[in-house]
């Protein structure tokens, strides 16, 4: 399966929206990562529905809308409203997992499961093969810019072993601390969908940081 890049809009400059997106879509990321968190579910608010609205439209590459909510279901139909591409949603904010798939799936979008570091993969083993996407987190989620955790990288080989076993297009996402140093790794243990926010909007030049990275896959 090819490597798939997706800016995290956390890391951007939150005064120039509009210019941080064109400047993530010029660099050549393939998609868009949009870090919903509510203050309960993870301690930070970073932003929702309105923000999506008003910015919706000057993107222009696939919106990959990771939800760090609590009870995610209530959202799902205004996340697919608003263009989501793929929605993920943390399989520790729901009651019913299942039921978040299915409401997903029923927008016509691909749907993803998150877990936290410290939540097992065999949490949500069974439920691998109903989705499109398996989010692995590599820091605890609430923040960007924070220190990748080496201990998850066990859990990234544990999904990829399961994906491989059922031979189904299932994509793998790591998200937290991704950079030069850390790809390699993470692309070894099976990874194959990179969220970066710090690392390459923090670039004077994004478009030899996403490059970089790509060379480092
Ligand atoms: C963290 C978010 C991430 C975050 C990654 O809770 O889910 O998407 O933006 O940022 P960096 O790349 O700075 O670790
Ligand atoms: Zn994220």
């Amino acid at each position: 399966m090819n490597t798939i890049i997706s800016a995290s809009l956390l890391g951007c400059d939150f005064s120039n929206l509009t210019a941080e997106i064109e400047r993530a879509e010029r660099s050549g990321v393939d998609w868009i990562h949009y870090d919903v968190m509510d203050g309960t579910f993870v301690r930070n608010i970073s932003f929702g529905e309105p923000v999506l609205k008003s910015i919706g439209n000057k993107i222009h590459i696939p919106i990959d809308t990771h939800l760090m909510i609590c009870d995610p279901i209530r959202y799902i139909d205004n996340y697919v409203d608003l263009g989501s591409d793929i929605i993920t949603f943390h399989y520790e904010s729901a009651q019913d997992p299942e039921a978040v798939i299915d409401k997903i799936h029923s927008g016509g979008i691909k749907a993803g499961i998150a877990i936290k570091p410290a939540t097992p993969v065999s949490a949500i083993k069974p439920l691998i093969e109903k989705v499109e996407m398996v989010l692995v987190m590599t820091v605890n989620p609430g923040f960007g810019g924070q220190k990748f955790m080496p201990d998850t990288l066990e859990k990234v080989s544990e999904v990829r072993y399961y994906i491989d076993e059922l031979g189904k297009d299932i994509r793998l996402q790591v998200d937290g601390g991704v950079n030069l140093e850390t790809v390699g790794i993470l692309k070894k243990s099976g990874a194959d969908t990179l969220v970066t926010g710090t690392y390459a909007f923090s670039a004077d030049d994004m478009v030899s940081a996403v490059r970089n990275l790509r060379a480092n896959i």
